[in-house]
């Protein structure tokens, strides 16, 4: 049975993963509530955004906590005020402690602009195009305690084309991530995440994709 999510967004940047979730929840196509939008930063454009979508926003400064736990567990009592079920990290530039996962088990979800397990952490973009991948793209994913380590719940897949910049690679990846994450989340306000392991089933399961993605791409005779 689907259930409306009272999120809790947190974000340190633009937030334009905030804005597509928003416009879904808007659209009615994601069975969720933004409660509250929390930042880090006070000059995030997703306060910005949080307001202009008339949800109530709040700033918690790291820069104002002598330590992590202390920061994270304000982060807790106001998403607990705020009625919060489920976390959404949509460009969350900390890394969050036990305090806020015990807070919310099996319910604090991120966005990562890499495909996953292949590079973590930051500047992931510009990592996959420095290594020559052929392929990039991003991933929705539980989050534990490691970096970006959690079990994953989806994945999109983009080309890396010879001329790219970090920047032209980055924006095709951010494109992908405004549809991922707002599927990801509905996935899980229907109930359809049963996480085994380190494998996330989708129950009943979605019909296979039986695509194979070659890059670059083979001739018509191949
Ligand atoms: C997005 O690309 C997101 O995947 C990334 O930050 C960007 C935030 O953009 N998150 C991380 O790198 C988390 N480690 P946004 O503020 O426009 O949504």
């Amino acid at each position: 049975m689907s259930k409306k999510l009272r999120i809790g967004a947190i974000a340190s940047g633009g937030g334009t993963n905030l804005q597509a979730i928003i416009d879904r929840c808007a659209d009615g196509s994601l069975q969720a509530e933004i409660v509250l939008v929390i930042s880090n930063n006070p000059d995030a454009g997703a306060l910005d955004r949080g307001k202009r979508a008339g949800i109530p926003t709040l700033c918690i400064d790291h820069r104002h906590y002598s330590d992590r736990e202390d920061f994270d567990q304000q982060i807790v009592a106001a998403l607990k005020t705020a009625g919060a079920d489920t976390i959404v990290l949509a460009g969350f530039m900390r890394i969050v402690t036990d305090t806020i996962l015990n807070a919310f088990p099996q319910r604090v979800l991120n966005i990562h602009p890499a495909l996953l397990p292949a590079f973590p952490g930051l500047h992931v973009q510009r990592k996959a195009l420095e290594y020559g991948a052929r392929f990039a793209g991003c991933t929705v994913h539980f989050v534990d305690s490691g970096v970006d380590t959690g079990p994953i719940i989806a994945q999109a897949v983009v080309p890396v084309l010879d001329d790219d910049t970090e920047q032209t690679l980055s924006a095709r990846i951010l494109i992908e991530e405004h549809r991922l994450y707002p599927h990801a989340i509905q996935l899980l306000a229907e109930d359809r995440l049963k996480i085994d392991g380190r494998r996330v089933r989708i129950e009943p399961t979605a019909s296979p994709l039986n695509t194979t993605l070659i890059n670059p791409p083979l001739s018509d005779k191949e």
